[in-house]
């Protein structure tokens, strides 16, 4: 693959199960030895479209190469070159994290000894030592998640799929596998994560597409995403909810900028694309008003409300989960 080759590219895929419209025209290139975050909300067609890109599933239309071959054409080329973790991830439970290690690493191709090696820095490389010979039935969500990782490996593979990496998993393991991934990027292989979290996104990726009902809708790094939407968020905590209402309209009139009231937070917000300066405004505005603030502080924004700027409707709309309520101030 020379330099110019991008380590995936897919042109106008699409993809139905029925009437749902999973892959609805997807573009994506890729360039090598990165990281490319697909973000989106559930049900966006992120699973469809690593299952098309490593191979596991026909595209009704469009075309996609991975590594520089074909998908559909050269589908055996591709897989000798892919590694793959996430809802497909092939792990024995009842066998040690070293025996499974060992087993693939057989089942691969590797001698004795080639298997025994693979498998010994494999577990130093993703913190398995002392589990190494425990069986993976007793494993924590974290330790399966790297086993899995560690497992996809084996082969050396030039690009990885990562579906989902670390949903489910609690914030101390999520941050291990972070690192792992880090790790992996550091070895020269290209990485496609699907996420549900920009912050993830943001974590790890140089490059981001968003995606929404199979196709993109956004990309770029993820601060020029951020920025696209507005960058930063200043946020007010009231002590009483009956403040929410004046609370908004103050601090909107501070950064002239629409507020949102997230009622059952008891939170208003506003942009903030200059951090000191909408801090300075909103402490100023809130000073001898007579309201009662809890907490103030400038954050990223949410997945959310990156959604609710691209596409106006929020991530958890295209979920039916209505119970975050979004109100603009007038
Ligand atoms: N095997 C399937 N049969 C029918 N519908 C499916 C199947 N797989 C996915 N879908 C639908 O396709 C859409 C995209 O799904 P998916 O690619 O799994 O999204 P994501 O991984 O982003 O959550 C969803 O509406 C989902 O319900
Ligand atoms: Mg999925």
């Amino acid at each position: 693959m020379s330099h110019t080759t991008p380590a995936i590219r897919a042109e106008g895929l699409r993809k139905s199960y029925g009437a749902t419209r999973a892959l609805d025209g997807l573009d994506l290139t890729v360039r090598a030895g990165t990281v490319f975050g697909l973000l989106g909300p559930n049900g966006a067609g992120k699973t469809t479209a690593v299952r098309v890109l490593a191979t596991l599933l026909r595209p009704d239309s469009g075309r996609a190469s991975v590594a520089g071959y074909d998908v559909l054409a050269q589908a055996d080329r591709v897989r000798t070159r892919i590694g793959l973790t996430g809802q497909y991830a092939s792990v024995d439970e009842l066998l040690t994290g070293r025996e499974n290690l060992l087993m693939f690493g057989r089942l691969y191709g590797l001698d004795a000894a080639g298997a025994d090696e693979r498998a010994r820095s494999l577990l130093e490389r993703f913190d398995l030592v002392g589990a190494a010979d425990r069986r993976a039935d007793g494993y924590s969500g974290g330790m399966r998640r790297r086993l899995d990782l560690a497992v996809s490996l084996i082969q050396e593979p030039g690009v990885l799929f990562l579906d989902e990496p670390t949903t489910g998993l609690d914030p101390r393991s999520r941050l291990q596998v972070w690192e792992s991934v880090r790790a992996l990027t550091a070895s020269g292989t290209t990485v496609l994560l699907t996420t549900q979290y920009l912050e993830e996104a943001d974590q790890l990726a140089d490059a981001v597409a968003v995606i929404d009902h199979g196709r993109v809708i956004a990309e770029g790094t993820p601060d020029a995403l951020k920025s696209q939407v507005g960058g930063d968020r200043l946020d007010v905590v009231v002590r009483d909810p009956a403040d929410l209402a004046a609370t908004a309209r103050l601090l909107g009139d501070a950064v002239s900028a629409p507020a949102s009231v997230h009622r059952e937070e008891q939170r208003v917000s506003v942009p903030a694309e200059d951090r000191m300066e909408a801090l300075t405004r909103a402490v100023r505005a809130l000073d001898g008003s007579g309201l009662r603030v809890e907490d103030v502080g400038v954050r990223r924004p949410s997945l959310d409300e990156v959604f609710l700027g691209l596409t106006g409707s929020t991530a958890t709309d295209h979920e039916n989960d209505r119970e975050r309520t979004q109100e603009v101030s007038r």
